[in-house]
């Protein structure tokens, strides 16, 4: 580990640390408002170039690296780790929200009723899930499926800054409102802005809804499908859907 991510490493904790006496309504009198400030933020649009992040060697090293993680307050009720799974340089990566109960229990990425209609999903695309890669924003089970907090957020990101750095895809598609707002912004809009492109380090990022809303309002797989073409029209992929007219 480099100078630089130790010291973000040591700053996430205290913050985490901070936002945890806070939750549980204990005085803070020595935090400066800028400081509580930071505290209240969400995690900051990401300009910083993608090279930086490349302090592990491989995706094996950066999961051995969170392999016991206690850095948040997820790792009190995860029964796993849910790292991410895939083609270690895939061209594509889907970046999900958090792992659901059945990901926690099997610490595989999507394999819940979500990851069936994103397997479906990507099988559409004419790929298969081992070549793509598909991981979360943050990596433990929020429990309830409650939203991950800023403060979890901002603790994980790093780690998936080291996957994106290590597969270095050609694409990123964030899957809902809570990824796409972790890695473009918080101004960001699923309504408005899904289908848009984007970028997060310098990679393309689009943005779609998630499998789990898909699942609610079926009449949104249109709009998924269209982004999807996108991605395959940039991927210089073939519509399978058109080859067989
Ligand atoms: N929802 C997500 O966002 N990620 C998963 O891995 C499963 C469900």
């Amino acid at each position: 580990m480099n100078v630089k991510q130790e010291i973000m490493d040591v700053l996430g904790q205290i913050k985490m640390q901070l936002t945890y006496s806070q939750e549980i309504g204990l005085d803070a009198p020595f935090l400066s408002t800028k400081t509580l400030s930071y505290l209240t933020r969400g995690p900051q649009k990401d300009t910083t170039p993608l090279g930086e992040e490349s302090c592990w060697n491989s995706l094996e090293e950066l999961e051995n690296f969170i392999s016991n993680c206690v850095r948040c307050r997820l790792s009190r009720e995860r029964k796993n780790i849910v790292f991410g799974e895939g083609l270690p340089n895939a061209t594509l990566v889907f970046v999900g929200e958090a792992p659901g109960v059945e990901e926690d229990v099997r610490g595989k990425p999507f394999v819940g009723p979500a990851g069936k209609l994103l397997t479906d999903i990507i099988k559409a695309m004419g790929l298969t899930r081992e070549e793509v890669y598909i991981c979360n924003i943050v990596k433990c089970h929020p429990p309830g499926n409650r939203d991950p907090g800023p403060d979890e957020i901002g603790t994980c990101l790093p780690f998936l800054k080291g996957q994106i750095s290590l597969i270095k895809p050609e694409i990123i598609c964030t899957l809902g409102r809570v990824s796409a707002q972790a890695l473009v912004g918080k101004d960001f809009k699923i309504t408005r802005d899904r289908g848009q492109w984007q970028g997060f380090c310098g990679i393309p990022l689009i943005p779609t809804y998630h499998p789990a809303y898909l699942l609610r309002y079926p009449q949104a797989k249109r709009q998924v499908w269209e982004d999807m073409k996108k991605v395959m029209r940039e991927l210089g992929l073939k519509d399978p859907r058109e080859l067989e007219d």
